[in-house]
């Protein structure tokens, strides 16, 4: 596997493989690599003859409360880890590099942005989607792939690919989840061990809405029905439970489309979020 740390570079390296007919696929990522990750490279790898993964902390997407200087650095690892996935080329960009001084230009997505995560963390997605921006003109892939437990982060994304004309096909790949069903995250290991007994709630809330879904009940329960599972935890707070639209993140007003319920919980200083797709009702129901 090449390393590379200059875009230009990178940029170069893909022309290349354009030119002998190869087609790219690319994973974005901030490190400290798990299961999940590896189930994006394996779809990227399924689909396209190269594979280009990044490794880049993005500071513009952390607010200033958050945790940008303990996010967990584990280049080593990371590396033992995309050698077995077979990858081609790591972009292992610096901060000098992406922002170097006087850098002045950011993207937004308006309206996707404003609610679920966008409303708990006001600055985060304009940093997600100036970085994405940047390394999708760097990498120039023909397909990118993006976790579905960033459901938010992945509806963003499309939607500035769409507005921007960005020539890339923006693929999703599932959750991936632990043996209890907490959805893998880097910043699980920030969690104790009793918050992280006690996250498993979130999966349980999730499952109860879709049998609720399934047996054909109101949104307004679904929704009461997660904030009592999560409440029974007595560590978990809510930041929010939200049962949206799946492509324009707004309010759903019925379940005659497609439902997302989307949750973010803390557990101390550590916010979690997970999401199910709900079943549709029938318009006979
Ligand atoms: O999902 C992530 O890890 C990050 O938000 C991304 C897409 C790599 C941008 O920094």
């Amino acid at each position: 596997m090449l390393v590379i740390k200059k875009p230009e570079e990178i940029s170069e390296l893909t022309a290349e493989f354009k030119k002998l007919g190869h087609s790219v696929g690319f994973v974005p990522t901030m490190g400290a690599l798990h299961a999940g990750h590896l189930s994006l490279i394996k779809q990227a790898k399924t689909n396209c003859e190269k594979c280009i993964v990044s490794i880049y902390i993005n500071p513009t997407q952390f607010g200033p409360d958050e945790d940008l200087e303990t996010y967990p650095r584990k280049l080593a690892k990371d590396i033992v880890l995309l050698e077995s996935e077979e990858v081609d080329i790591l972009f292992l960009p610096d901060n000098e590099s992406m922002y170097p001084e006087g850098y002045n230009t950011f993207v937004t997505v308006s309206g996707l942005t404003n609610v679920l995560c966008g409303k708990s963390r006001p600055e985060h997605f304009k940093g997600v989607t100036t970085i994405v921006c940047k390394l999708l003109n760097i990498v120039q892939p023909d397909t990118a792939v993006f976790g579905e437990k960033d459901f938010q982060q992945a509806a963003v994304i499309k939607k500035m690919v769409k507005d921007l004309n960005i020539p890339v096909i923006i693929e999703t790949g599932s959750i991936i989840r632990e043996a209890d069903n907490v959805a893998m995250s880097s910043r699980n290991k920030y969690l104790s061990t009793e918050e992280r007994k006690q996250a498993v709630c979130l999966y349980k809330s999730l499952q109860t809405a879709k049998k609720i879904a399934e047996d054909s009940g109101k949104l307004a329960d679904i929704k009461e029905a997660i904030r009592k599972i999560i409440n029974s935890a007595p560590l978990a707070n809510i930041d929010y439970i939200e049962l949206v639209d799946p492509c324009t993140m707004k309010t759903a007003e019925n379940r005659h489309g497609d439902v997302l319920a989307a949750i973010a919980v803390f557990f101390g200083k550590t916010r979690l979020i997970d999401n199910i797709l709900l079943p549709r009702q029938s318009h006979q129901e």
